[in-house]
């Protein structure tokens, strides 16, 4: 790092979704998604950014006497952080058979739809018999390709977000609501 206000492990994060209106907007979607009368769900994280909000989410499920399977899947795209390649690797598979299954796939961002694509062909290729996707955030202004999420908790413009498993370089994942980074300002500090 050269130039520390460049660094995005630092810095301030200003709140955009509080504790309180994400805990809301979970509880809905939960209600949205025991609605569609899921059948033995097999609710799959995407890592790492998925970890915070699958987690809150699989309790309100929970709550709403919805019944399911919980696995994890590791997305890797190529390329530079805002520049995505287009091409996303498997870093880390999840471990049942998905054929006749009825799937949710669940992340924090869905920006250029490429990662979710992914996902949502790989398990739709491996048989699965309804393939469902959940977002945390969307930012519809990134999109690189035609996706849509089935379920969304916050639509956004194209601000790189943190907080609730949503990392900048490692950090900041911690953080209980959502927010942007605004780098140190050298006047005000
Ligand atoms: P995609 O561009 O829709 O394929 O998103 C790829 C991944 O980039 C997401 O699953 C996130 O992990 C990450 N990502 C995209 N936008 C943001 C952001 O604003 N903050 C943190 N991570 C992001
Ligand atoms: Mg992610």
């Amino acid at each position: 790092m050269t130039n520390p206000q460049d660094d995005p492990t630092k810095g301030h994060v200003r709140s955009l979704f509080s504790e309180e209106e994400i805990a809301e907007r979970v509880t809905a979607l939960a209600g949205e998604i025991a609605a569609s009368e899921p059948n033995r769900m097999l609710f799959v994280i995407v890592l790492k950014g998925g970890f915070v909000f699958g987690a809150d989410l699989v309790r309100a499920l929970g709550r709403e006497g919805v019944r399911l399977e919980v696995e994890f899947i590791s997305l890797a795209s190529y390329g530079s952080r805002l520049e995505t390649s287009g091409e996303v690797q498997i870093r880390r598979d999840i471990e049942v058979a998905v054929s006749g299954r009825d799937v949710l796939i669940v992340d924090d961002v869905l920006d250029s739809g490429l990662t979710l694509k992914f996902a949502h062909e790989l398990m739709r290729s491996r048989g699965a018999s309804r393939v469902s996707i959940a977002v945390l955030v969307d930012k519809p202004e990134g999109r690189r390709t035609e996706l849509e999420a089935d379920y969304v908790g916050f639509t956004c413009p194209n601000y790189f977000v943190v907080g609730y498993g949503m990392d900048a370089a490692h950090a900041w994942r911690e953080l209980p609501y959502v927010g942007v980074l605004e780098p140190h300002s050298s006047e005000a500090g």
